[in-house]
């Protein structure tokens, strides 16, 4: 049967950083229906085994899948990165991540070398090198793990002294070389794309072009949903579900869901069930 066009998009992060990818989608896509669910409880996913990110990406699509949404928008790298080939589980709900339309920003941005940041987990399955090169096979990806970025982010330093100083040292190995575009190959990057372009600038003495992949995704859904002929009519409604318990996280929430949808944020708590 498939799927009605009214029905919600599920959007699922490790935690609260997929918000930006959400924000984006419900600036481009005002009309859509969204469900979005943040594993707080078990956030972060950048740092474990591939296996263990499968593993609770499937109870996220699970609990979507439950609530009969149309399509699933991985709004993680980490798990896009890791884990995209098993989480279909025989059914046949749509599934857009967020590396293949952040590859394709950056090639469309690019004329030289493309810089990935991301965090270790992403990094270390090289998919965004592998997305590139399907498409330019001769193009040099420079991928580098930042995993203080995140901690930095969730902490609300995003202007802080030693926010910059990390970053100098996460950015001082594109000293000297081809690149030109940037992808911030991780949810919760966007927050600090001011310092990231500010330090970067400083040290190269040149603009990177910053790609933001939670535009592209929202970009990739719109596409979607107009080939399937799946563009919703009907009066939009978002609801955001944690796996953690919401109170004392709404202030980041807040922050990474913006003020460019006008709507303020409420969390809801939702208890998943790991079924290994
Ligand atoms: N959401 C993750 C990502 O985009 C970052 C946070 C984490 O490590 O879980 O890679």
């Amino acid at each position: 049967m498939s799927p009605s066009p009214n029905a919600p998009i599920g959007i699922f992060d490790s935690g609260l950083g997929g918000l930006t990818v959400a924000a984006a989608i419900a600036a481009r896509l005002p009309s859509e229906r969204t469900l979005y669910l943040g594993d707080t409880a078990r956030v972060p996913y950048g740092n474990r085994s591939p296996a263990t990110v499968v593993r609770y990406a499937r109870n996220n699509v699970a609990f979507l899948r439950e609530r009969g949404v149309k399509l699933i928008v991985v709004a993680c790298n980490t798990v896009s990165a890791q884990g995209l080939g098993g989480l279909a589980d025989g059914g046949h709900l749509p599934i857009i991540g967020v590396i293949r339309p952040g590859a394709r920003a950056a090639l469309a941005a690019s004329e030289g070398e493309i810089a990935v940041l991301g965090t270790p987990g992403t990094v270390r399955s090289g998919a965004y090198e592998q997305a590139i090169h399907e498409i330019d096979p001769q193009r040099v990806v420079r991928a580098y793990a930042c995993p203080l970025f995140v901690p930095l982010v969730e902490a609300g330093w995003l202007n802080h002294p030693v926010t910059y100083k990390v970053a100098e040292e996460y950015l001082s190995p594109l000293i000297g070389t081809g690149v030109d575009t940037l992808i911030l190959g991780c949810t919760h990057y966007p927050l600090l794309r001011g310092v990231i372009d500010e330090v970067a600038t400083r040290l190269l003495g040149r603009r990177l072009r910053i790609i933001d992949s939670a535009e592209a995704v929202a970009a990739a859904v719109e596409g979607f949903l107009d080939e399937a002929r799946l563009r919703a009519t009907a009066t939009p409604r978002r609801r955001f579900f944690v796996t953690d318990a919401p109170e004392g996280v709404e202030e980041i929430a807040a922050r990474f869901w913006g003020d460019a949808v006008g709507e303020p944020l409420k969390l809801e708590h939702v208890d998943l069930v790991d079924k290994g």
